[in-house]
């Protein structure tokens, strides 16, 4: 057994002392938008530091809870805090969660939603426009598959031509419309943080293709896609990171336009759960 599959193991074995739940959806909520896990009827809430080999939150905004409950008629499991690399951890242990939800992993989650706050570089998207995620870019610099594969988990090689579900987005798409909210679709480019990115840097992520950029989310799209799981990936522009007119960016502006947007995002959301 792969020492990663011990610690999945390990992990699962706590769990199931506190939960027989086997939640068909996971949900990982960003910066300012742990507003669905309100949403979620609330079963069994984990603090991570209890959970075997789970990091522990750091950040403020973050709470660092694992909700299992029901959300539009289905079992889910929620994270409400996630991990980032600036804060030091290591990309396995940003995504360990995600290797736990999954069915390879033992809690049998096949879909991933995943959110977060993100800066907008698209000159057509305003502060406070959700964007689907179609595709990523990943600058951070590292990867969660690197170091030895187990092939029982995933390939060595995994394909990354839809690592965000086609048909995910469609159903988004079309929820986005009959709800009337507005829905930009865009492609996502990760970097390390923690500073946000200068003038020329925009520019140059602009430039090589990328809509929104952020600080997290590709780590967990790599491992889900990895063992198999099908992945909706959602960002709210917090700041408008246009180059040549960009304004010094403040925190709190970026967590309250997160939080002011949420409700946008918690009813596509809660929808997508309800038709999958
Ligand atoms: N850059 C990187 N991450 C971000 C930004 C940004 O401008 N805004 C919100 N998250």
């Amino acid at each position: 057994m792969s020492p990663l599959r011990q610690q999945i193991n390990e992990a699962i074995n706590f769990l199931r002392t506190k939960t027989s739940a086997t939640p068909s959806v996971g949900i990982i909520l960003g910066t300012g938008l742990g507003g669905l896990a309100k949403e979620i009827k609330h079963e069994v809430v984990i603090d991570y530091a209890d959970i075997p080999h789970f990091p522990l939150s750091t950040v403020e905004s973050h709470h660092g809870k694992l909700i299992f409950g029901t959300l539009g008629g289905k079992s889910v499991v929620a994270m409400q805090g996630r991990f980032h690399y600036y804060e030091g951890y290591t990309m396995q242990q940003i995504t360990f969660p995600v290797r736990v939800m999954s069915p390879k992993g033992g809690l049998g989650v096949k879909t991933l939603l995943v959110s977060n706050a993100a800066g907008g570089m698209n000159p057509l998207f305003t502060r406070g426009d959700v964007m689907l995620i179609t595709d990523h870019i990943n600058l951070l610099g590292d990867n969660p598959l690197i170091g030895p594969n187990d092939d029982e988990l995933g390939p060595r090689f995994p394909d990354m031509s839809e690592p965000y579900s086609k048909e995910l987005i469609a159903l988004a798409e079309k929820i986005a419309l009959e709800s009337k909210i507005k829905l930009q679709k865009g492609v996502f480019v990760a970097v390390p943080g923690p500073n946000l990115e200068t003038r020329s840097e925009y520019r140059f992520l602009r430039g090589i293709g990328a809509d929104v950029v952020g600080m997290s989310t590709v780590p967990e799209c790599v491992v889900a896609v990895h063992m198999s799981m099908r992945v909706l990936g959602f960002s709210i522009i917090t700041d408008e990171c246009f180059p040549d007119a960009l304004k010094p960016a403040k925190l709190e502006e970026i967590v309250a336009t997160a939080m002011a947007a949420e409700p946008k995002l918690t009813t596509i959301m809660k929808e997508v759960v309800r038709q999958l």
